[in-house]
């Protein structure tokens, strides 16, 4: 567990806290940068700016194993087989997009399959569903969850059948910070043939990962949710099924041979990144590793349980309280309500005290409706939030609540 001085080393490894008055809770949406994030993608652009995989010159040579090396280093953080199996993207939304071309390319028209997903889902991982669904003859299961957000695995097991070939579930829930059974889930879906996909968004900098014990077949996330740069996503897959996958995109960078009549492709992971790649951001997606191995993703997790586990027991005297994040198995993320006011009056209001919280459907509408709710107040804790920060959320809580009683 950190000490109260660690945390306060690491914070000060954030420049944006110089300014003292920002308590940030919000990030779920996306976290704050370190020093060695921002630094490094300032010290790529101003030592060695260079494209990759194409130049002689020894700019080009040190962009491309900087890259490379990322490549490699993510491989080892999430524990992939090879690191062809490693994809660079521009976030996860991208990673499930190119998943979802690459199997509806792959159907035959007269194919009638199956996709299931989960009534928790952020939009991410259920708008391209929906579209592969409306344009193919793919039926878009959904696995029921309860009024506390769990996944009903009992209905779960009904809804798979022969025909079913992708699950699609989020690791650990954007709106209240469920972590599904995944294990038991996948086994399941392999007895059937089906593939996984697994949405990590949320559990790539609170949990450890690995993707071989886990035998998922794709998982994918953002690297600005883990302290890294906004506009980098990965995608991990099984490279046998990658293998099959047509390019998503084309042009420059993925190509072994190209005639003005035909073209062939370069094999993973190249075959899916074309075009110039975010370097930078892969750069800082690298650092943004380094830091999180450095303060260790189990120290973290145990650190964080303990600000939600605080929060959650502060909040619960609040006359009016209901607290959705009731699950014993939650990483980070504390969503509520307070009976008959609004979660966006409640935002503004805390946002005059310099708290900043996210507020209303959390791009998961779905289980908002499911609910009957027009959103929550959601917290989400990082690395550098302390219980000093939940106090004084909570008193300023109080005080606006006070303002939309009178
Ligand atoms: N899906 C992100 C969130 O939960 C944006 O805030």
């Amino acid at each position: 567990m950190f000490s109260y001085e660690e945390i306060k080393t690491i914070r000060k490894q954030f420049p944006i806290f110089k300014n003292k008055n920002l308590i940030y809770f919000d990030n779920a949406a996306t976290s704050q940068k370190p020093f060695q994030v921002i630094n490094a993608i300032t010290k790529y652009y101003c030592n060695f700016n260079s494209n990759v995989n194409r130049s002689v010159h020894f700019l080009g040579q040190l962009s491309t194993n900087w890259l490379e090396l990322s490549r490699n280093n993510i491989q080892d953080f999430i524990n992939a087989k090879y690191s062809e199996e490693i994809i660079f993207t521009n976030g996860a939304t991208e990673s499930i997009n190119l998943i979802a071309f690459c199997i509806s390319k792959l159907l035959k028209t007269y194919d009638e399959i199956e996709i299931i997903i989960s009534h928790s889902e952020h939009h991410s991982n259920l708008i391209p569903w929906q579209v592969l669904s409306q344009n193919k003859n793919a039926n878009l299961k959904v696995i029921p969850v309860n009024s506390e957000g769990e996944l009903n695995i009992r209905m779960f097991k009904k809804l798979i059948t022969k025909k079913t070939k992708l699950i699609s579930i989020s690791h650990v829930t954007n709106t209240f910070g469920i972590i599904n059974p995944l294990k038991s889930l996948i086994q399941t879906a392999h007895k059937y043939n089906s593939l996984v996909l697994i949405d990590g968004s949320q559990a790539i900098s609170h949990i450890t990962i690995d993707v071989q014990n886990l035998d998922c077949d794709f998982y994918v996330f953002s690297s600005h949710k883990m302290y890294g740069p906004s506009g980098i996503g990965i995608l991990y897959g099984k490279k046998k099924i990658l293998d099959k996958f047509p390019p998503y995109k084309c042009g420059g960078g993925m190509i072994e041979k190209v005639t003005l009549k035909k073209t062939i492709f370069s094999g993973l992971p190249f075959k899916l990144e074309a075009g110039t790649p975010n370097i930078a951001g892969i750069i800082g997606t690298n650092k943004a590793l380094n830091f999180l191995v450095n303060y260790s993703i189990r120290k973290i997790k145990t650190y964080e349980k303990k600000l939600l586990k605080y929060a959650i027991n502060i909040l619960s005297n609040i006359k009016g309280m209901n607290i959705y994040s009731k699950n014993s198995n939650l990483t980070n993320i504390l969503s509520f309500n307070i009976e008959n006011i609004h979660s966006f009056d409640l935002g503004k209001l805390l946002n005059n005290h310099g708290i900043a919280v996210r507020t209303g459907k959390h791009c998961a509408q779905p289980i908002m409706d499911y609910l009957k709710i027009n959103g929550t107040i959601r917290l989400s804790f990082a690395i550098y939030n302390t219980i000093e920060e939940i106090d004084i959320f909570y008193n300023s809580l109080i005080k606006s609540l006070f303002l939309v009683n009178i």
